[in-house]
């Protein structure tokens, strides 16, 4: 059922209590659970800008065989003889004490997205369109944001190539889309992380500073194969010389070393994640001294404390990395450096920590 919705929208906006679906909250993995509504806005060749945006019932869409998305993952735009990818974002959610709910920094992602989108010569959507976008999809799906401190609603905005393209013709169409799902935690217990020998994430001139579709399926052999090994996942070292490492296969990478924390340089093969841009600004605050460069991994092997962080993952501290048959294993628990910018970040993310700078909304 794909009519625009209006009706419940509106109640949405009614309701003084909050009212929750069907879930059992503490049981939330980090997988899709349908929730009610999604947002869909078009954008077709002649068009100047993406229009007429829409809520819709959460549901299957329908695409052409021959869709850049499914054929290439990539699609072609107007006039210019150029590929262009498919593109994703992550973002939150959360359930303050008081049951209203919180963005982190949604505009972040809006100007990510729309970074993305120039590298890969795609239309996107104005920073205003797709913070509009995000806030509809979570109005609409309210009662599937778990309450306070059991969860969050995982945000996934897409924006894809939708037109025909069996060919290297131009491009009809575009969507962006908006979808969401409760989530608990992204890695349950603690996180093992193995250094990939062969397989390289992004390339210098690649595509893995953006959120490409194709920069995640890639690395899924070499996480399964590290999984079925009994590592939570796997961290990839920089492609043109193999010493530095860059960055999980869903996560940035920080070290800890006396009063420094350093994290590899978002130069082009790096996400620049949001999580990543907020851990280094809270942790400038505490009176680190924090540097973004490259991370051989002898220093890796001799940090103090190892944590991960991103959209999905948080803040996490790394139990172990294991390279070339060596396993090093680093500070966990409560008196860690990445304990207290989890419970800090994870505090302004759910109001419990005064957001003194305007991060949430
Ligand atoms: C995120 O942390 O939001 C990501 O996009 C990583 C992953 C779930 C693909």
């Amino acid at each position: 059922d794909c009519r625009p919705v209006t009706g419940a929208l509106q109640t949405c906006y009614r309701r003084e209590k909050a009212e929750y679906a069907n879930v059992n909250w503490d049981e939330l993995g980090f997988a899709l659970t349908k929730i009610d509504y999604m947002y869909v806005m078009n954008f077709t060749q002649g068009d100047e800008k993406f229009s007429h945006g829409t809520l819709t019932r959460f549901g299957n869409i329908q695409l052409c065989p021959s869709s850049g998305i499914l054929n290439y993952g990539q699609d072609l735009m107007m006039k210019k003889e150029w590929w262009y990818q498919g593109l994703f974002e992550g973002l939150k959610a959360y359930r303050k004490a008081d049951e209203r709910i919180l963005l982190f920094r949604p505009e972040e992602n809006a100007l990510r997205m729309k970074m993305g989108a120039d590298r890969m010569c795609m239309p996107s959507p104005t920073v205003e369109q797709f913070v509009d976008a995000v806030r509809k999809t979570v109005l609409a799906n309210k009662r599937w944001v778990p309450p306070h401190g059991r969860g969050s609603l995982y945000i996934r905005p897409l924006l894809i190539g939708t037109g025909q393209n069996l060919g290297v013709k131009p491009a009809s169409e575009y969507t962006f889309l908006v979808y969401a799902s409760p989530v608990g935690s992204y890695h349950k217990g603690e996180l093992n992380l193995l250094v990939e020998d062969k397989v390289h994430r992004a390339t210098p001139g690649g595509t893995g500073g953006i959120k490409a579709v194709t920069n995640y399926s890639p690395v899924y052999k070499t996480l399964t194969q590290a999984k079925a090994r009994g590592f939570s996942d796997v961290l990839f070292r920089d492609a043109l010389t193999g010493s530095n490492i860059e960055e999980g296969s869903a996560c940035n990478i920080f070290i800890l070393k006396g009063n420094v924390i350093s994290t590899p340089t978002a130069d082009g093969t790096i996400l620049p994640g949001i999580t990543r841009k907020s851990i280094m600004g809270l942790a400038s605050g505490f009176g680190y001294q924090v540097e973004e460069r490259a991370l051989r991994i002898d220093e890796v092997f001799d940090a103090e404390e190892v944590f991960c962080t991103g959209t999905a993952m948080v803040v996490k501290p790394v139990a172990s990395i294991t390279y070339q048959g060596k396993t090093i294993e680093y500070k966990q628990g409560a008196e860690t450096v990445a304990q207290r910018l989890y419970a800090t970040l994870t505090g302004i993310q759910t109001g419990l920590v005064e957001d003194k700078l305007g991060w949430t909304m």
